[in-house]
């Protein structure tokens, strides 16, 4: 059984992105927050990135999954999985068979702000488990947690290193509603990338075929159709940077040359000196012991921690 919830209307996705639009392009430095990387465009070059050599957090990410997920089940014991940045669902799967074979499985709670990627990934996935009840949430994971169907015992997954695209003040309000939004029973588990050797990291976000520097430009792509603005996409250069104090890696798009864009929906002109650089994301890399504060913070007890066998990435299981 298929149903989907839609918490984005047209309208609100427009005033959300003017109003990003407005405040990140007016201040110093400029910035664009992430989640408008994701149109149809963005979600399939984003699919491309999980399976570069250069990126190994799905991997990594993949072979704990594949050995842990029976324990998972276990420990949850969940009727529901509830995924937060579900995008294709591909590694969700290993949680969905563990869940099955346990045979406490009902319901599948995709969410993400992509809308028609998700109610592709969300048919597929009703297809390939008959019985299972997908109720996918195409909504803004940092805004409307609250609409989210509630009930049973949930497993509430972000997996991807997702959590660590949210700055670190946005990320302990995230942590802190998913808290007042669970109860006793529900549990939830973190994929998290973990600090390692800066070249890698780098190298990550920065791949020799240059599929993340498109996927970052696919931005100016989006603001182009949607604000009707003539950002020069091809004007601008994909940076990947390690930031050592923050502990992050940072996305920027560095302007080639001085450059005038018009932003017609908004009416404003918004100006680029030759190699300024406009923020476009941030990935933060954890360390157990911050993630594991951040979540006493918000009110979680970390139960378990695996890793992959090289050490690269962390899931974790935590309780309310
Ligand atoms: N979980 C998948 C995808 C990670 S990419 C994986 O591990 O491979 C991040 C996903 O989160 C994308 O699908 C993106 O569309 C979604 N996303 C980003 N910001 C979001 C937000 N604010 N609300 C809901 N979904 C969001
Ligand atoms: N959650 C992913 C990560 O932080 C998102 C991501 C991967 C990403 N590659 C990117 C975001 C490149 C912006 C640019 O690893």
């Amino acid at each position: 059984m298929l149903r989907i919830d839609h918490h984005l209307t047209a309208d609100d996705l427009s005033k959300a992105l003017r109003r990003d639009a407005v405040e990140g392009l007016t201040a110093h430095p400029k910035s664009l927050p992430p989640k408008w990387f994701y149109d149809e465009r963005g979600s399939e070059l984003f699919e491309e990135i999980t399976r570069l050599e250069e990126y190994y957090p799905t991997r990594a990410e993949r072979e704990i999954l594949g050995d842990r997920a029976g324990e998972i089940a276990a420990a949850t014991g969940a009727d529901t999985l509830v995924e937060l940045g579900s995008g294709s669902g591909e590694k969700t799967r290993l949680l969905l068979d563990a869940l099955g074979a346990a045979g406490t499985l009902r319901r599948f709670v995709p969410v993400d702000v992509s809308g028609d990627f998700l109610s592709e990934a969300a048919a597929g996935i009703g297809a390939a488990y008959p019985g299972l009840e997908v109720h996918a949430v195409v909504a803004d994971f940092e805004r409307h947690l609250h609409l989210l169907p509630a009930g049973g015992r949930r497993l509430v997954a972000v997996l991807g290193s997702t959590l660590g695209n949210q700055p670190p003040a946005e990320r302990v309000s995230f942590l802190g509603d998913l808290h007042s939004g669970c109860t006793e029973r529900d549990t939830l588990l973190l994929g998290v990338d973990l600090v390692k050797d800066t070249g890698r990291l780098v190298a990550a976000y920065d791949d020799a075929r240059g599929v993340t520097a498109e996927f970052n430009r696919n931005v100016l792509h989006v603001l182009n159709r949607e604000l009707g603005a003539d950002f020069d996409p091809a004007a601008f250069d994909h940076a990947a940077v390690w930031n050592a104090r923050a502990e992050w890696v940072e996305m920027r798009l560095r302007s080639q040359a001085r450059q005038r864009v018009r932003l017609a929906a908004l009416d404003i002109d918004v100006e680029f000196a030759e190699g300024e650089e406009m923020r476009t994301e941030i990935s933060a890399k954890f360390r157990r012991e911050r993630i594991e504060a951040e979540l006493r913070a918000a009110g979680f007890t970390l139960e378990t921690w695996w890793t992959d066998s090289a050490g690269d990435f962390a899931v974790l299981l935590a309780r309310p």
